[in-house]
């Protein structure tokens, strides 16, 4: 079956989203960090690897729905699928490490929750494949990569956010544009996560049901 070309082009908006948020961080230099560092220790260089492999999980991602190299190309599909696994355990794990230093409590627990699912359906994807239960690791797979693309889904959601930000706030900015940036990066990851949950979990109830 052909690959759907809606499919490229989910592949080169998402990477598309996320390298200028991911250029100021190939410097190594902390001081060019997008968000406030505020440890010494280990908060820069988790999140480094944080990133780095958040992305690799990203670019293998979209590899592993790919039609052709998963139907023609079982070996292939098998080690990058190993890639994706170990990068979103690395990466998810290291979000953990860097949660610690999020001082406001409503993005700490939406990254927590990000973290623990993102683990969790990844595991979940694995597990099946190794029991060879294909349809079940099929699924999870679609779950897993759902999670790893919230963070392309609550950063393209900001510009909407900010529109029910200035709607419900009589399109005044009362606080200022500091105190309306902090709201939006306060509940962009749970709207991110909300959606992309409800639309994959209608894919695979849709796709469940045409099966009945
Ligand atoms: C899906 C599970 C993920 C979790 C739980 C997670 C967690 C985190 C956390 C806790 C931070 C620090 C945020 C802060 O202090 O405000 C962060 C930052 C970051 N993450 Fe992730 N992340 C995930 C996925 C990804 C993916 C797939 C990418 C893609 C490459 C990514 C790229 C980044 C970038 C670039 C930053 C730096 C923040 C910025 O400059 O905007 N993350 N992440």
């Amino acid at each position: 079956m052909k690959q759907k070309k809606s499919w490229w082009i989910l592949a080169i908006v998402s990477i598309g989203v996320m390298l200028p948020f991911m250029y100021p961080y190939l410097t190594l230099d902390p001081a060019k960090s997008r968000i406030a560092i505020s440890s010494e220790t280990i908060e820069y260089p988790a999140l480094i690897m944080h990133i780095a492999f958040a992305f690799i999980a990203l670019v293998t991602g979209f590899l592993q729905f790919i039609n052709r190299i998963r139907r023609d190309n079982p070996k292939v599909h098998r080690i990058i699928g190993r890639i994706y696994v170990i990068s979103v355990c690395i990466s998810g794990l290291l979000a953990l490490a860097v949660i610690f230093y999020v001082e406001d409590f409503t993005k700490a627990l939406a990254f927590l929750a990000l973290a623990i699912l993102w683990l969790f359906t990844t595991w979940q994807a694995y597990r099946k494949a190794v029991k060879r239960r294909f349809s079940e690791h099929r699924i999870w797979m679609i779950r897993s990569f759902s999670i790893t693309l919230v963070a392309v889904s609550a950063r393209i959601l900001v510009p909407i956010l900010l529109l029910c930000y200035l709607t419900l706030n009589g399109f005044t900015l009362s606080g200022g544009r500091e105190q309306l940036i902090e709201e939006l990066l306060k509940v962009n990851i749970w709207a991110g996560l909300v959606l992309n949950i409800v639309i994959v979990e209608w894919m695979i109830l849709s796709r469940k049901m045409k099966e009945l």
